[in-house]
């Protein structure tokens, strides 16, 4: 069965491999143990060797950091901790001219209560215009005490909190999907869509390539606002369910129209990525049909177990839902919300997105099952048709951190779980460069936000650099080979006869083997282009995956 990818058109990010740098952890330049843009700035050449195409940066604007940047208080400005506006400009023209494009990052659901409009609503009363920018409803119950539906936050607990009114009255209440501190918008008032579409062109005229949208698939409630109890084994952010009053409502597609035509008035293929946490590859299409974003995260794919079977399933899938709107297929492993799949995939317990691992977590995996499965699992990945993105640290085959002592933890899941799940700050550790050097490289101080495990002493940039069996220098390889064969333009062939537990395709002139089962498979003819770990002979090891040359 062959598979075409689509062929509507030429544009980078129809098969870019981006490189997600989460800026609080990629390298910090002033010492105070938080990275900032100056700190990006200094290793682009590295990221240039490395051979990506593009940058997506987590957020840096403005915030209180109450999730991590996720909390906006100012969407055009830089936050101090990560340095200036013109320290953004340095790095935006480093990139552009080491051949990089850079996406930033958009959160368009909620903003921060220090943002200026919530302070504003909060100051006026209930049914003003400012508070009306917001979703503030009036409680249940004879005295309001009860919240306006039964929603839960991602993060747990209630998805709503109540004023206190200026007067001192106990007051409305107001809607946040995640933290206290990141009050929902109302999109359907016009007011807040005309506030983002300045922000769009702010990014845009200061020369940013497109913009990776944060929970794209939230920002309109089903009118009425109705009860809704998710099924506890869903995923967090929308994963398994279908019917859910916050996730997917069609008017949502009606904002991305228009900022379809936003960034249309603009030269060199701006873009638009949906981070839309959907059931199934052909839900997901809906958000990058002709006329709405050019590319979704794949997340059907993140979270298809390490099994020959249902991955088959989702790549067949994801080839046929993506092209057949016209956009490109895109692939992700691994990001800032979910165990790092050098550990993922080696899990023997459940960890639903967003639980993470910790020192009482249930089903610790094998830390060489997990980087073996880990390189295995990205050398499928690379050769798929498409888009891809990476994530900071995995070219280095980074583990979790799973020993975070409890008071060091940072993510808002912890705190309002009561440290039930772990929640996200294992996978956003600052990241090694540098073996022997404080905090291993990241800065020259030592300082770091979160704690960065012992063993990454072993894992750093610079040994990796010199070792040529290293995660690194694999990661370097596939992306050359990838780029020099053009597999991110390719057709997907499926080849037969290898049995469930493997996977074999070709994508144009390489055949690409990956054995997920328990024993050795016996490889067809073909030079060998690269693998992810040794070969026995004319055997292929189990996780392991190789490129042949087709002869
Ligand atoms: C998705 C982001 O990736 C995550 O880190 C954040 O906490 C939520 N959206 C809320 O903005």
């Amino acid at each position: 069965m062959t598979l075409l990818t689509e062929t509507a058109g030429s544009e980078w990010w129809r098969s870019a491999v981006i490189y997600q740098i989460y800026p609080r952890s990629f390298a910090d330049n002033n010492g105070d143990g938080m990275g900032d843009l100056p700190g990006i700035t200094s290793h682009l050449s590295d990221l240039a060797s490395l051979g990506i195409d593009a940058i997506w940066l987590s957020p840096f604007m403005t915030s209180p950091q109450k999730d991590a940047g996720y909390d906006v208080a100012d969407y055009c400005d830089v936050d101090p901790i990560f340095g200036t506006m013109s320290d953004f400009d340095v790095m935006l023209k480093t990139a552009h001219t080491l051949g990089i494009r850079v996406i930033v990052d958009l959160v368009p659901n909620h903003s921060s209560d220090q943002h200026a409009w919530f302070q504003q609503a909060l100051a006026a009363a209930p049914g003003s215009p400012e508070r009306a920018r917001y979703m503030f409803r009036d409680g249940q119950g004879p005295d309001g005490s009860l919240p306006p539906n039964n929603w839960d936050s991602v993060f747990g607990g209630s998805a709503w909190s109540r004023l206190t009114e200026p007067d001192g009255a106990p007051g409305q209440w107001y809607l946040h999907l995640f933290d206290e501190s990141q009050p929902d918008f109302d999109w359907s008032n016009p007011e807040v869509r005309e506030y983002f579409e300045g922000v769009l062109r702010f990014w845009l005229d200061r020369g940013v390539d497109g913009f990776r949208v944060d929970v794209a698939h939230g920002l309109i409630k089903m009118d009425g606002l109705p009860d809704y109890t998710p099924d506890p084994e869903g995923g967090s952010m929308g994963g398994d369910a279908d019917d859910v009053p916050y996730w997917g409502q069609p008017a949502v597609h009606e904002i991305y129209r228009e900022w379809h035509k936003l960034l249309a008035t603009y030269d060199d293929d701006r873009a638009l990525c949906a981070e839309a946490w959907l059931p199934t590859p052909e839900k997901t299409a809906l958000w990058v049909r002709p006329d709405e974003m050019h590319q979704a995260f794949n997340f059907p794919y993140l979270v298809t177990e390490w099994d020959a079977v249902a991955l088959r399933r989702v790549i067949t899938e994801s080839l046929r839902a993506f092209p057949g709107v016209g956009a490109p297929p895109t692939w992700v492993l691994s990001n800032h919300d979910v165990v790092r799949h050098a550990s993922r995939l080696a899990l023997t317990a459940d960890n639903p997105q967003g639980d993470g691992i910790g020192p009482k977590s249930q089903g610790k995996p094998d830390p060489a099952v997990g980087l073996r499965r880990a390189r295995a699992a990205t050398t499928l990945m690379l050769a798929l048709p498409g888009s891809a993105y990476i994530y900071q640290g995995e070219e280095l085959g980074l583990p979790e951190a799973m020993e975070i002592p409890d008071d060091a933890r940072q993510d808002p899941t912890w705190f309002r779980t009561n440290g039930e799940r772990y929640g996200r700050d294992g996978c956003r550790v600052p990241i090694p460069w540098q073996s022997g050097a404080p905090a291993y490289g990241f800065n020259d101080t030592g300082a770091s936000w979160l704690p960065q495990p012992e063993e990454w002493a072993g894992l750093t940039r610079d040994l990796q650099e010199a070792d040529s069996e290293s995660t690194l220098w694999l990661y370097r390889t596939l992306l050359a080979e990838r780029r020099e064969r053009g597999l991110g333009v390719g057709t997907l062939e499926w080849l037969e006869g290898f049995g469930d537990d493997v996977i074999a395709f070709r994508n144009d002139a390489v055949t690409v083997i990956v054995n997920i089962g328990a024993a050795p498979v016996q490889l067809p003819a073909g030079v060998v282009v690269t693998s992810s770990g040794p070969l026995e002979g004319a055997q292929l090891p189990v996780d392991t995956a190789v490129w042949l040359e087709t002869v």
